[in-house]
């Protein structure tokens, strides 16, 4: 037997001696990193470390334990700040994991199609020690029986410690949680919210242009955000801007770009209203498009029981008159609005978004499952 073996997945050029070899099974897998071929802009989680000089809210994570993540209104500034730092810290590995959720079990219900939230958790699970027990499709559940989420979710209180869930109907997050004795992580539920996604997002913002995560933010790196699409109705779009309203020494202006006369609705208009932020609604993209330093488009509309594709008016491509500097930003699946002729420049933030997911999904659970502990240089 060689003296040698190779080091973990994620350091696979790396030799270390046997005589290392109990050290290095005590340390678990590390997070992923990046793979280096990807399209678009490549983000550096270390420009965010260096501007927080490597430091963790952890004050503001810890006021997480215990608690289910429904919406984004139950974060502020400083919540998505200290998520984003140690998802930082996880991204560049500069932190030591000892099994942060050993024993622990993440129950995934998917009771809607998803490609990035389901897989994303799963995985944030797995690499920090945890294990799941995956719902990838309500129908093989006694849903199809006509069985109640309410007693569902009286079933999952012992089978697992958090339950992660997306469901078509908006209220079912209530429903679930009329037994549900289990922090609940909403992973989508009809038009209603979709907090971790927004978390993804500001992640790749502030990773993006870290001074946004400054209280005394430059005026020259403020940002004037365009947001594509109806907050009313689209849940990733509602939490993305909810969060971007948290975050006035930084956004400079927010123009909502939308088909319809009033694309809000009513849960946002209070909070639109007191918002210091400059708040203005186009139908014409092309009338703002130049203006915007980033744009940030969806696909989805969820109306009812049912979902529609945006306007083929909405669409963006490398012909579209963007700012130079300009980034595109899209929670994915995309349709046509998102021309993939943008994926090889660098206005595609839209990968590096998504690549993101792992690590705020690991520092969210971490932070949930009151395992911080674990993680040592925080
Ligand atoms: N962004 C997002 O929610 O993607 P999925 O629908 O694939 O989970």
């Amino acid at each position: 037997m060689s003296d040698k073996v190779m080091s973990d997945e994620n350091d696979t050029n790396k030799e270390v001696n046997v005589g290392d070899e109990i050290a290095r099974t005590q340390t678990p897998l590390r997070s992923a990193v990046v793979p280096m071929n990807s399209k678009g802009l490549r983000l550096r989680a270390e420009d965010l470390l260096d501007l927080t000089e490597g430091r963790v809210d952890r004050e503001a994570l810890q006021a997480l334990a215990g608690q289910s993540i429904v919406e984004p209104r139950q974060f502020d500034r400083r919540t998505v700040v200290a998520i984003a730092q140690l998802a930082a810290l996880l991204e560049t590995r500069n932190v030591e994991l000892d099994k942060p959720l050993d024993g622990k079990i993440a129950i995934t219900a998917f009771f809607e199609p998803s490609t990035r939230t389901r897989l994303s958790f799963e995985s944030a699970v797995q690499r920090l020690d945890g294990k799941v027990l995956s719902v990838p499709d309500g129908q093989v559940t006694g849903i199809a029986k006509g069985e109640s989420l309410a007693d569902i979710g009286e079933m999952f209180n012992t089978y697992g410690d958090v339950v992660i869930m997306r469901h078509p109907e908006t209220d079912s997050v209530d429903e679930i949680r009329r037994n549900l004795q289990r922090p609940l992580i909403n992973a989508g539920n009809g038009s209603g919210h979709h907090p971790t996604q927004a978390l993804i997002d500001w992640y790749a913002l502030l990773k993006w242009r870290p001074e946004l995560s400054l209280a005394n933010c430059p005026q020259d790196r403020k940002v004037h955000l365009g947001i594509i699409g109806t907050p009313g109705s689209m849940r990733a779009v509602k939490s993305f801007l909810r969060l971007s309203l948290m975050f006035e020494h930084a956004v400079s202006e927010i123009t909502l770009i939308s088909e319809m006369a009033d694309p809000v609705g009513l849960d946002l208009i209070e909070t639109i209203e007191a918002s210091p932020i400059k708040i203005s609604i186009v139908n014409d993209v092309q009338e703002v498009l130049p203006e915007l330093n980033v744009v940030y488009v969806n696909s989805i509309a969820f109306l009812g029981d049912s979902y529609r594709n945006l306007d083929s008016r909405y669409k963006l491509d490398s012909n579209s008159d963007l700012k130079a500097d300009a980034v595109v930003m899209h929670p994915l699946a995309r349709n046509n609005e998102l021309s993939d002729d943008l994926d090889e420049t660098d206005h595609n933030l839209y990968f590096a978004q998504a690549a993101g997911a792992v690590f705020v999904r690991q520092a969210l659970l971490a932070s949930v499952l009151d395992r911080l502990d674990r993680i040592t240089g925080i």
